[in-house]
This record gives structure tokens, C-alpha cells and sequence, in this order.
């Protein structure tokens, strides 16, 4: 990556239309500095309730202030009968926007560079040039493409550099077509709907960390790696590939704070395909793993992790996929597209999505692992065993379905509105 051809973002509106202060969208990518602060929420992911009184104002441990206990039920049952009221009048309260969902807005593509055999890379800032929302490695973004494909690509850039967002795409021949046409179709000044940061894989800053990435799964690894350097961890990263011309953002890598002591890079063409002992033998004592890259390295790394954490030399393992995971304990079953008829079997070992895009190659779909609900279907008929992460009571009661991962008990028939 050459260094100091930044592009300078003039201060200006935010993608809310709030004015903003000035904000940087660098090509060269510093080593950890400048990262915007943790989150406030606990570890567990569970605010305290907003209504909760405060301890006692006296000091006595574990009561709650007396006078404020009482402030809080009046609070409380004041706006329970405002909302009610209003209800009645017929000017409920407006609704927030859903959790969950996606908020979509445009961003430009600004930049696009080739970082390695079949890889490209993708700067995206907002048309005005304010400052885009935070985010935090692991973070990834929802990118509508130009034929109206969802994809998620994780950021790679620097999480202080507010002016533009980095994600990388490489080519899969035989993918979905995605990537084929991030490739073909999205140049300078493309201007793509984008949904995020999400993170589905957040960094914990564990004190003694091992990095682990394959090929393209360098992506939300590196920015992971800035911040252990940053932090002061105990870090070490393994990233391996097919071929150093194949491995993007090897410069960026090999620019890491202490990289010759902390970074090991491994081409197959070099040294040959390391195992998983090869890539988990440089982790600190105690370390968490985080690991990025294709399903068999993977699997790999998970069952080496799974055995030294047990003898207590590793402490977690994180990782994430770039595709489907295999099915586990799947019947087979079937489904009815309830506008022709047509009846599909689903084998024990695919998935819905498979089989449905089989059939329909425009079947929409992006992570495929059941978290960005991109693959929604309704179902009309018949039994569900859910296994995402993102339906809501209500919408699986609704019969929302997202079929990249849910499945039907043995021998079931699922009619779906298709
Ligand atoms: S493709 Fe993302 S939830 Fe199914």
C-alpha cells in the first residue's frame, strides 16, 4: 500500500445532516492509534432497567433510597397512563425504530484498489463528507450491491478515521455472484446503499490474544491486531495464505507494531499448508483465539483450540466464517413453494437456502449464518425448528423463517408464500 496519498474530507454534515467537524480519510492505514472508546454496555449485553432507583442516598448497602423509590413508581406510572391516554386519543407515542433492522442510507465508493491477486478494496465515505457512524473491530457492513445483492464485508481500515469506512472483496468464481460483481460493476463514484457497522465479532482485548487469519480472513483481523498493539497486549498473529500475491495488506501487517517478534506470515507456496498445531503453537499461555478464514482452516483451529483449552494452555476461541456452516443434527424434510406447487425435498445435510437457490438462483441471501435476515421467508404451513439469532418471538410467531439456517423436524412439509 503506498503511503501518504490521502484523501483530505472537508468538514460538513453528517449522514444525519448534523454538521460535523473535519474528518480524514487516509489511503495509508497508521498502526493503532486513536480508537474510539468501548462500549458502556455491560459484558453480558443487558442494560440495567431504566426505572430502577438509585441505592440508598443515606449509604445503607443494597436498599434503594426511599424518596427516590417513590419518585420512580410515580415516574413510572405517569408515563404508563400518558401512553395510555394518548393511545385512547389515537396519538400513541410514535414507534422507535425497530432494533435489529437495518437503517439504510447511501455511501460513494471513493477509492477502489487492488491489494492482491483477486482482491480488491473499496473506500466508502458519505456524499457530503461528514463523518460516518463508529465502529470496532470485528464490525462489519450490509453492502446493497448494484443488482440489489446484500453482502456483508468486514471493515478493515482504521476505526479512527471517521471519513470513510474500508472494506475488502475477494473474488469467488463460484460463489453467489457477489463478489463477481463488486469486481466488475463497483468502480469510483458508484454510490452503494449500506446498512452498519454491525459487529458480530466483537474483540474483547483479552490480555494475551492470538490473531489468526487465512487469505481474505486478514479483513477484521488487522484492525483487531492494531488495537492489541495499541492496547499493550500480549498479541501474536499467524496469517497464512496460498501465496504472498494472494494475501492482501501484507505491507499494513508487516507495519504492525513489533511485527517481527509478534507476526508470523505463512504461504503455502512456501512453507506448505500449515496445520493447526502450526497456527495455534505461537499463542501466548492463556490466550483468546481469534480466527478469520476459510471453513477447513477453521475446523482445524477449533479442535486444536477445544484441546488446549482444555488442558488449560488456551483460555476462548472466537472465530468467524465466511460462509454457511455445515448442518448438524438435520432430518430431512420438505418444502412447497405455495404459489406453484412445487414440492422440494431438503436433505439432512443442506440447507433451505441451498436448496431453494437451486432452484431460483436469485433466491436473496448474504450471511448465511442466520444473524442479518436477508433470507426471510414466510411460512404458511408447518412445523419450524428456528436456529438463527435475529427473529423476535412475535416474528417467528408471525411465520418469518430465515432459511440459510432453520429447518423443519423429520419428514415435515413447510408451505412457503413463494
Ligand atoms: S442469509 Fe443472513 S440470516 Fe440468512
Amino acid at each position: 500500500m503506498p503511503a501518504g496519498t490521502g484523501t483530505t474530507a472537508p468538514g460538513g454534515t453528517d449522514e444525519t445532516g448534523r454538521h460535523q467537524p473535519p474528518a480524514r480519510c487516509d489511503r495509508t492505514v497508521p498502526g493503532g492509534t486513536g480508537e474510539a472508546p468501548l462500549g458502556t454496555t455491560r459484558p453480558d449485553g443487558i442494560r440495567p432497567p431504566a426505572s430502577q432507583a438509585p441505592p440508598a442516598l443515606s449509604g445503607a448497602p443494597g436498599r434503594p433510597d426511599r424518596l427516590m423509590r417513590n419518585l420512580t413508581i410515580f415516574v413510572d406510572s405517569f408515563v404508563r397512563l400518558r401512553g395510555r391516554a394518548r393511545e385512547a386519543l389515537g396519538r400513541a407515542e410514535p414507534r422507535p425504530p425497530q432494533p435489529g433492522l437495518p437503517q439504510w442510507r447511501k455511501l460513494v465508493v471513493t477509492d477502489r484498489a487492488e491489494e492482491a491477486d483477486g482482491v480488491v478494496s473499496l473506500r466508502l465515505a458519505a456524499p457530503s463528507g461528514g463523518p460516518l457512524k463508529p465502529w470496532q473491530p470485528g464490525a462489519h457492513l450490509q453492502l446493497e450491491l448494484p443488482s440489489g445483492k446484500i453482502r456483508h464485508y468486514s471493515l478493515n481500515g482504521d476505526p479512527a478515521d471517521r471519513a470513510c469506512y474500508r472494506v475488502a472483496v475477494r473474488r469467488i468464481i463460484d460463489g453467489g455472484g457477489g463478489s463477481s460483481e463488486v469486481h466488475d460493476a463497483v468502480t469510483q463514484g458508484t454510490v452503494l446503499r449500506v446498512a452498519g457497522p454491525a459487529n458480530a465479532f466483537p474483540f474483547a482485548a483479552d490480555p494475551a490474544v492470538l490473531l489468526i487469519a487465512g487469505g481474505i480472513g486478514i479483513t477484521p483481523i488487522l484492525p483487531m491486531a492494531r488495537k492489541a498493539a495499541a492496547l499493550g497486549l500480549d498479541w501474536r498473529l499467524v496469517y497464512a495464505g496460498r501465496s504472498r500475491a494472494t494475501m492482501p495488506f501484507l505491507d499494513e501487517v508487516r507495519a504492525l507494531p513489533s511485527a517481527r517478534s509478534r507476526v508470523a506470515i505463512l504461504a503455502d507456496d512456501e512453507t506448505g499448508v500449515p496445520d493447526a498445531a502450526d497456527l495455534i503453537g505461537r499463542a501466548p499461555t492463556g490466550a483468546a483465539v481469534y480466527a478469520c478464514g476459510p471453513p477447513p482452516m477453521l475446523a482445524g483451529v477449533r479442535d486444536a483450540v477445544n484441546a488446549a483449552i482444555d488442558a488449560g494452555r488456551l483460555r476462548a476461541l472466537h472465530f468467524e466464517r465466511f460462509t454457511a456452516p455445515p448442518v448438524t443434527d438435520g432430518h430431512p424434510f420438505e418444502v412447497e413453494l405455495a404459489r406453484s406447487g412445487t414440492v422440494l425435498p431438503v436433505p439432512a445435510d443442506r440447507s433451505v437456502l441451498d436448496v431453494l437457490r437451486a432452484h431460483d438462483p436469485a433466491t436473496p441471501y448474504s450471511c448465511q449464518q442466520g444473524f442479518c435476515g436477508t433470507c426471510a421467508q414466510r411460512v404458511l404451513r408447518g412445523t419450524v425448528d428456528h436456529r438463527d439469532q435475529r427473529l423476535t418471538g412475535d416474528e417467528r410467531a408471525a411465520g418469518d423463517m430465515l432459511v440459510c439456517v432453520s429447518r423443519a423436524p423429520e419428514s415435515e412439509r413447510l408451505v412457503l408464500d413463494l
